[in-house]
């Protein structure tokens, strides 16, 4: 799905609430040219029984954001408790009653030529209503990339570094030119890493498998919070391991897991049926316990979770108590 991008919406930029239509960087800007930026992908769930939108694990998010920021020495100088609060304050102002998609992305912002960088750095938040990013209701059609994920000696992977992106834009963009709804990376040790934008777990003789993060994989925080709910609630085995190509054509069940995507059933890898080409027992099951814990309807699951109404407080004023 492609985000409307209204002009209207209120974002923060510059240190400030502005309207995202204001919100201008100049042509010349170091990340332009050089992709020196590093971007964060958070989602809020709007829960219509509740009248409430749950912002899903943002403390997490801000710390890996800032902490992936210090490999390019890009400063951040609010804290993840602040970041937070701007984060509800941003959509308390946009009055968002739908599904949100909030990106975060902080900058090299020098105006001038020249690829070293300097201590000028910036930072802006901004909160967009997002419905589905993949129509993954009957599966999806994933196909292996001919491009190779990016090796963590070049551009980390585990970072969300803006100019790494383009490996993830070629791999998309090949995917979908062959009829695929989503491309699947190997690293260069031929071993599978992740989608494009979501990391990728596999069902195999009853084990939840999905690759290591060294791997050259992103550290997905939905990756994280199913590895969670398999474990503790349907008792099952995850297994950090590596995944060969072949294990994709022989394996019982497929999906893809991120911030966009949520949990996405694969349901053809290679024109190849995964199991018996219908949506598994298991992944079905985690895709309803990913729904729930994210709309607040798990009590387990609550600490993850930032209600954007019910409290009304002034940002600075705001009390995050999420456990991490
Ligand atoms: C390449 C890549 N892998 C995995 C993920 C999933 O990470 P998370 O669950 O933290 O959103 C993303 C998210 O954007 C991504 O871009």
């Amino acid at each position: 799905m492609k985000a409307e991008a209204d002009p209207n919406l209120i974002c923060y930029f510059g240190g400030q609430y502005v309207p995202l239509g204001e919100a201008r960087v100049g042509i010349l800007t170091h990340a332009l040219h050089y992709g020196t930026g590093v971007f964060e992908g958070i989602r809020a769930h709007w829960d219509e029984a509740q009248q409430e939108l749950f912002l899903m694990r943002p403390l997490e998010h801000y710390q890996r954001w800032k902490q992936n920021c210090g490999i390019l020495r890009i400063v951040v100088p609010p804290s993840p408790e602040e970041l937070c609060a701007i984060t509800l304050e941003l959509m308390r102002r946009n009055a968002l009653r739908t599904n949100v998609y909030v990106r975060p992305i902080a900058y090299k912002s020098a105006e001038r030529v020249g690829v070293s960088t300097d201590d000028q750095d910036a930072f802006a938040v901004i909160a967009l209503p997002f419905g589905d990013y993949l129509h993954a209701e009957k599966g999806l059609h994933a196909g292996v990339s001919s491009w190779r994920r990016i090796e963590d000696n070049a551009i980390p992977a585990r970072a969300k570094i803006c100019g790494a992106y383009v490996n993830s834009a070629l791999a998309s963009d090949e995917a979908r030119q062959c009829g695929f709804d989503e491309a699947i990376f190997l690293n260069e040790s031929g071993h599978v890493a992740e989608g494009a934008t979501c990391n990728i777990f596999m069902l195999r003789k009853g084990s939840l498998i999905t690759p290591p993060v060294t791997e050259n994989v992103l550290e997905g925080i939905t990756r994280d919070s199913v590895m969670q709910l398999a474990q503790r609630e349907l008792g099952m085995q995850v297994v950090e391991r590596p995944i060969d190509r072949s294990e994709l054509y022989v394996c019982d069940e497929l999906f893809f897991t991120g911030t966009a995507v949520g949990v996405a059933p694969i349901a053809r890898v290679d024109h190849r049926p995964v199991g018996d080409g219908s949506l598994g027992a298991v992944t079905r099951g985690i895709q309803q316990l990913y729904f729930d814990a994210t709309r607040g309807h798990l009590r387990t699951y609550l600490n993850w979770l930032a209600p954007v109404y019910q409290s009304r407080m002034k940002p600075e004023q705001d009390q995050i108590s999420l456990v991490g």
